[in-house]
């Protein structure tokens, strides 16, 4: 039998990059999925995010890997939209046993004084409030199942430390580990477990996109991903620019499964050595 045979699994962000990935991983490992995304751009963010027809493929490939999937367009700085998205949840399989709190957005700043209060509240509310919403909408559906359950918080290497260029970012990504710590305590009499994952950075288009590249290169004009991997690289311990999705989603697989039953309260980097250096 499959280690996740069974359960339910709703994930946000899953149209694409690192959401699409543990979507995938989960299904193969055995689980159905609830596939959500704003599939949607936001102001304030220097590239797209995902869109309807990228939700879709993602569908299609927890489909090709056994598992249903249902999908939902909801923004996580919503309730009443992710109200809708659990829903539907509850309608199509009954349940929800996995949280894998994922979705995000990255935008830059060249100082905390100059950065502009409009990108500083977007972020707060999605990185931030849009966590605590998602565990929000959730989490009673979770408890009503009687079963137990396990949540992950995507935070990130800047949750840990703090780098210049994104003060905004790095005050979210903080912040989550706080929730997390949190519902950690309320959560386990309900055997509920709640953890936060750590990656350095990750091939996605959060990453692969002129701002980003910018930020590691400020001396040029238009700077390319070849430009900016130096600069990545270093960031780590390990000879790696950029981690795959699938190595975070190895990761979660494994924080949502029994062989994880007594890991709870805790911020998992995966990151190359990035918090250690
Ligand atoms: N890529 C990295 O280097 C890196 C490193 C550490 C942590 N993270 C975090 O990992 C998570 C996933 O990022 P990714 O690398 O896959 O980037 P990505 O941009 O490829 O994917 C993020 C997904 O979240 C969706 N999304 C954004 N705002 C949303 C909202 N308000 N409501 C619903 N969906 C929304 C986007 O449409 C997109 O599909 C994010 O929380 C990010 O902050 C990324």
């Amino acid at each position: 039998m499959s280690k996740l045979e069974g359960k339910v699994a709703f994930i946000t962000g899953a149209a694409r990059g690192q959401g699409r990935s543990h979507a995938v991983r989960l299904a193969e490992d055995g689980a159905d999925i609830v596939a959500v995304d704003v599939c949607a751009d936001v102001e304030t963010v220097p590239y797209p995010l995902g869109t309807a027809d990228e939700l879709a493929e993602t569908a299609k490939l927890v489909e090709a890997a056994g598992r249903r999937c249902a999908t939902a367009t909801a923004d996580i700085r919503s309730l009443e939209q992710l109200g809708a998205a659990v829903d539907l949840a509850k309608e199509t399989f009954g349940q929800i046993d996995i949280l894998v709190s994922n979705a995000g957005i990255w935008s830059g700043s060249s100082d905390s004084w100059s950065l502009d209060e409009e990108t500083w509240q977007t972020m707060i509310d999605i990185n931030l409030t849009g966590q605590w919403k998602t565990a929000k909408a959730v989490i009673p559906t979770m408890i009503e199942g009687g079963t137990g359950g396990a949540i992950t918080i995507t935070s990130s290497t800047i949750g840990l430390k703090a780098t210049t260029g994104n003060v905004h970012y790095t005050s979210a990504k903080h912040g989550v580990i706080g929730l997390v710590r949190t519902l950690a305590h309320e959560l386990a009499p309900h055997n509920i477990r709640v953890n936060a994952v750590c990656p350095t950075t990750v091939n996605s288009p959060m990453i692969t996109n002129d701002a980003l590249y910018s930020l590691f290169r400020p001396d040029l004009e238009s700077p390319s991903l070849a430009d900016a991997e130096p600069g990545l690289n270093d960031l780590n311990l390990l000879d790696v620019t950029m981690m795959e999705p699938a190595e975070v989603s190895a990761a979660i697989s494994w924080l949502v499964s029994d062989d994880a039953r007594y890991v709870t309260g805790i911020a998992l980097p995966i990151d190359a050595g990035s918090t250690a250096k």
